[in-house]
């Protein structure tokens, strides 16, 4: 294996019973503190070109020479939204998107920095695929395989750097 994934996985900071009792956040603010494993991150997910939360999502879109649209919780984004509600792994939540954003038949990949349960990316990809997009995969820095959210992609293809600690 790639020994810069050993790396960042170090840095990834486990947090126990945060934001609640039982859930071990995988907290990955720690990671960033570290120029060279932030840069190796997103290397990793740029060299992979071929398919290859809004931390990773804007300088993969910039390296790939792609235009970037912010997937939001509620009231964050100021213009007209389309919205989905999602389960998250501690209660409900809802994904925002600006109307306009997308152009019916455009590829999307769905960044983010984590795979729990599969809701978050599952809302992302109602969200783009009642946009009309075309969701080409999802692409992940960590994932809790236990928690098999992958079942609930729709078949597109999950990638993901590290399995949590
Ligand atoms: C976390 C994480 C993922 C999501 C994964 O976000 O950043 O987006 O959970 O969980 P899931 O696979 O069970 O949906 P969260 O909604 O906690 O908030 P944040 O990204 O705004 O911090
Ligand atoms: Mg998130």
């Amino acid at each position: 294996d790639d020994p810069r994934v050993h790396d960042i996985k170090t840095r990834i900071r486990v947090i126990p019973n945060f934001p609640k009792p039982g859930i071990m956040f995988q907290d990955i603010t720690t990671l960033l503190l570290d120029a060279k494993a932030f840069k190796d991150t997103i290397d990793l997910f740029v060299d992979r070109i071929e398919a290859r939360g809004f931390i990773f999502g804007p300088p993969i879109a910039l390296a790939i020479g792609a235009k970037f649209v912010p997937l939001r919780k509620p009231k964050k984004l100021p213009g007209e939204v389309i919205s989905e509600e999602y389960v998250l792994e501690y209660g409900r939540d809802c994904l925002e998107m600006h109307v306009g954003a997308i152009e019916p038949g455009e590829r999307a990949l769905i960044v983010d920095d984590l795979v729990a349960t599969g809701g978050t990316l599952c809302a992302a990809m109602n969200l783009l695929e009642r946009a009309g997009a075309e969701v080409v995969e999802c692409a992940c820095l960590i994932e809790l395989p236990d928690l098999k959210g992958r079942d609930r992609l729709k078949g597109k293809p999950l990638y993901i750097l590290v399995e949590a600690h």
